[in-house]
């Protein structure tokens, strides 16, 4: 019989405390710092809930002026990260970039550092290394974007507020308020989710005192996999594997008797609805409308019904995010890229979060290998045979 219990995959573990947010599949809610998410998209910028998540209250007139400057002057690519970014491949997928790209903008931050305690980096400091790293993200992603459409990057604007200035990174053209809009929701609905896998990832690394920018290269690494952020990507091919409303019931027809998952449909945590869903689905409508896509909306209303009548599980934010990117005109691939430019924000709030009250993340193990056996011929010296005889000395670290 098993000594501990074993919960894989830590379901229903509660690790720790968090102030950042809170997500109640009960209620159906999802709150950042007490204010439900859907509220803060529909009045709230991007900005201004990067302040909120960070220091916990929505900022002052004077508060967001000043954040915005900052962001506004660390908007452009750095040479060093551009050509770092040069060195991965066109046929890599555009999150090796952006994980190569925090790697260098943080061996260029924490340059300098006489020793490992020293990258680790004061609260203040901190926080400045936070609002450079959402301020850098978008020219990096809309850089991926670019140089696989063999374009060069957009030279950064300061007169443009930080969803507008994305679009403007990435497409070079001045981007319709209806867009801005959605594409800014999308940003804050995406922008934090509580103990997630990328975050805890982050969580776990600043707990060995790590510095900020391994936390979050390790988190970039968590996100990209299709059970995680991957998963707006893999809706999009899903969308393209079906190709239009009238194929929905046959295509659903195989991929469940294969039993395959269906990519933007259920939660780790959220059993009844994703409570961002709502709101991003306002502003896929809002997309179709203003492209005049109503074939989008018949094929993604028409999957989600009809998977949700026969398996009783309901899409995530994955699901209407994937096509409004793709009406936007962002490459599929830099859906996952996306991603973390919004959760940037949510990803450090925890970081520092864990850095102010830290306990070291190390869970035990129950081992199910061989039992113990020895290599033959081996005599082991008598330090092996004294630590052997004070087992809870030698079990160590
Ligand atoms: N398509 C088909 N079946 C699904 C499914 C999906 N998207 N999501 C869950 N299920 C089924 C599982 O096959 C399983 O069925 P079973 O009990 O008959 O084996 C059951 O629902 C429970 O799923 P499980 O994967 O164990 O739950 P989980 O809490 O570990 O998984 C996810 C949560 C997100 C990993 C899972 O729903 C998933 O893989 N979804 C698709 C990827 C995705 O959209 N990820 C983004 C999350 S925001």
């Amino acid at each position: 019989m098993a000594e501990h219990e074993i919960r894989k995959g830590l379901v229903g573990v509660v690790a720790d405390t968090t102030g950042v947010s809170k997500v109640d599949p009960e209620t159906n809610s999802l709150l950042y710092r007490g204010y439900p998410v859907q509220e803060l998209a529909a009045t709230q910028s991007v900005e201004a809930v990067a302040h909120l998540l960070w220091h916990g209250e929505l900022p002052s007139d004077a508060e967001l002026a000043e954040l915005r400057r900052v962001e506004r002057a660390h908007r452009a690519l750095d040479d060093r990260v551009r050509a770092a970014i040069d060195l991965v491949p066109l046929d890599a997928h555009p999150m090796d970039d952006v994980r190569t790209a925090v790697s260098v903008i943080g061996a260029i931050g924490t340059a300098g550092s006489q020793n490992v305690m020293d990258a680790v980096g004061s609260p203040e400091e901190n926080l400045a290394r936070s609002l450079e790293l959402f301020a850098a993200l978008p020219a990096i992603v809309a850089y991926g974007q670019r140089r696989r459409r063999g374009l060069e990057p957009v030279a950064a604007r300061e007169d443009l507020d930080y969803a507008a200035h994305f679009l403007w990174l990435t497409f070079e053209e001045e981007p319709d308020p209806i867009v801005v809009d959605a594409f800014s929701r999308s940003m804050v609905l995406y922008a934090e989710h509580s103990f997630n896998a990328s975050t805890f990832t982050g969580r776990v690394i600043a707990s060995t005192l790590s510095d900020l920018y391994s936390a979050v290269v390790g988190a970039i690494g968590a996100l990209k996999g299709p059970l995680h952020g991957g998963a707006n990507e893999a809706v999009l091919h899903v969308l393209e594997e079906i190709g239009d409303a009238s194929r929905v019931e046959s295509w659903l027809d195989d991929a469940l008797a294969e039993k395959r998952k269906i990519m933007g449909f259920g939660h780790r945590v959220y059993k009844r609805g994703d409570s961002r869903v709502p709101t991003m689905k306002a502003a896929l409508d809002s997309l179709v409308e203003h492209y005049d896509r109503p074939d989008v909306a018949e094929l993604t209303e028409a999957l989600e019904t009809a998977f949700v009548e026969r398996k009783g599980i309901y899409p995530n934010l994955d699901y209407p995010s994937g096509p409004a990117y793709r009406l936007m005109g962002f490459d599929t691939a830099t859906f996952t890229p996306l991603f973390v430019a919004a959760r940037i924000v949510g990803w450090t709030a925890h970081i520092m979060e864990q850095q102010a009250s830290n306990a070291l993340i190390r869970p035990l193990s129950a081992y199910d290998g061989p039992a113990e056996r020895h290599i033959e011929g081996y005599v082991p010296d008598a330090a092996e045979r004294e630590a052997a005889e004070r087992p809870e000395e030698a079990a160590g670290a």
